[in-house]
């Protein structure tokens, strides 16, 4: 059978006198896409013929035959993508024609007990559970790559901005390590949607559960699963673990999508605080002078499909009565380009992150000026002056001198004391970037010594990965 060729029997013929609508066919096969799940359909195969050999539904000869069978058509697949393919409606046919084929009535005893419904859920748990690591590593490279911008950063400051006006000055190191602690969250997101997918829905049947005495239990422990799921009627249906998968890619894309933001403002010409390395950058075809972000705005632009992915998903379940419905073949490619567009994202943004060079100077620089506000208005607390008070001597300090064109540094000694009677010359050395990080007292602070500690909790676990 060549692969444009429809299938003469469908897992179903008998209960039809015609052969299926080519062009209805086409439109439910999934095959194209759920080919992707060939090794866990092959997996899930090799475990319920051993379970049904022990329900004594099948011989130990045929049990035997299959496990062969299956076996080296697993191999044959890992070892030749091209091989998982043909005119099937989906994986699971391809993979109950092949065996048919090979082994005749052994084969048609494989299906015993089962339904593509629990089948199609087992895969894609199996998947999962199977792939969510590669992206959690993935999380974690991004990770260090932050970690190590920041441990190279030292002591340089930057400003950091609310409501994107200059607000207080902070290490380099701490805006570095404010994306690595979402990342961090992100990573035990999709582990947790690992732990969800966990669960096996074999012995579910189609919906009702199955007549064969299968020790689902046993079972279970034979795939690894840590759990069987609560109720066979939930379970054909059951996709929640797709969508918190997909919430977890979706929610990491937002904050890589919020750091290329950025860093596509502040390697721009207005702020230059870092250089992006030119491998990681494009030209334009008509203006020379470019250099553009190309790879953090796709990152950016990406966020977009992730957040869409978790969308189709949560919009395909929402109306569902219970039980298997085909709307739920939706998931698939759903789950399988969120992960291709999370997993080509870390390894830009990585790429990124290493390839940065930071301009201490326009960094220093921008860290300076009217953002110590916050700190003369602190030193005057600590004479005794209520906040709020103080808050207004620096307020209209900071309209005299902004209407001059001035900052803090140039103020004289007199000058200070004409705004207030209880600046003291120590003023002058205490309204500075660097004093103002390091009066900072509280462990998620940017003074020095806490992020210190926090670049060493972050450093402690990427090594505990
Ligand atoms: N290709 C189907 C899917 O992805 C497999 C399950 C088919 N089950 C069924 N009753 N038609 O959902």
């Amino acid at each position: 059978m060549t692969k444009d060729q429809q299938p003469t029997t469908t897992l179903w013929s008998g209960r039809f006198d015609t052969a299926p609508d080519a062009a209805a066919f086409e439109f439910g096969a999934s095959f194209r896409f759920d080919r992707r799940l060939f090794e866990d359909d092959v997996t899930g195969s090799l475990a319920w013929a051993r379970a049904l050999a022990k329900a004594g539904a099948l011989s130990a000869d045929e049990a035997r035959q299959i496990a062969g069978a299956l076996t080296a058509m697993l191999e044959r697949g890992r070892a030749e993508a091209s091989f998982i393919d043909g005119p099937d409606e989906d994986v699971h046919s391809f993979v109950e024609r092949l065996l048919v084929e090979k082994l005749g009535d052994a084969g048609r005893r494989l299906h015993t007990g089962r339904s593509r419904n629990e089948q199609v859920s087992l895969d894609l748990r199996l998947y999962l559970r199977r792939r969510t690591p590669a992206l959690q590593r993935a999380v974690a490279g991004v990770v260090d790559a932050l970690a190590a911008q920041a441990a190279a950063a030292g002591d340089a400051l930057m400003p950091s901005f609310t409501h994107f006006r200059p607000a207080q000055p902070v290490l380099v190191a701490h805006f570095f390590l404010s994306h690595a602690a979402p990342l961090r969250r992100d990573f035990a997101r999709l582990a947790a949607a690992r732990d969800e997918a966990d669960a096996l829905p074999l012995g579910s049947g189609a919906i009702a559960g199955t007549a064969y005495a299968i020790d689902v239990n046993a079972l279970a422990a034979d795939l690894g699963f840590a759990r069987i799921v609560d109720n066979s009627m939930d379970a054909s249906s059951d996709r929640d673990f797709a969508a918190t998968f997909l919430y977890a890619c979706a929610m990491t894309m937002v904050h890589l999508s919020r750091m290329a933001e950025d860093f596509i403002i502040f390697c721009g010409d207005e702020h230059r605080f870092f250089e992006l390395s030119d491998a990681l950058s494009t030209g334009s075809s008509m203006m020379p002078q470019k250099k553009n972000p190309d790879p953090l705005e796709l990152v950016r632009g990406k966020a977009g499909r992730a957040i869409g992915h978790l969308m189709a998903l949560l919009t395909t379940i929402k109306g569902l009565p219970t039980g298997y419905n085909k709307d739920l073949q939706e998931d698939k490619e759903a789950v399988f380009g969120a992960e291709d567009t999370l997993a080509g994202c870390l390894a830009v943004v990585r790429s990124v992150v290493n390839g940065l060079t930071l301009n201490r100077a326009a960094t220093a620089s921008a860290a300076s000026g009217l953002l110590l506000a916050t700190d003369v208005a602190d030193y005057l607390v600590g004479r005794g002056v209520p906040f709020r008070r103080a808050h207004e001597i620096v307020g209209a300090l900071v309209r005299t001198l902004h209407q001059a064109g001035r900052d803090f540094e140039s103020m004289t000694f007199d000058e200070w004391r004409a705004a207030s009677e209880l600046f003291e010359p120590d003023v002058v050395a205490r309204v500075r970037p660097g004093a103002s990080v390091e009066a900072k007292r509280t462990p998620q602070s940017t003074a020095p010594g806490a992020v210190a500690a926090r670049l060493a909790d972050v450093r402690q676990w990427l090594a505990s990965l």
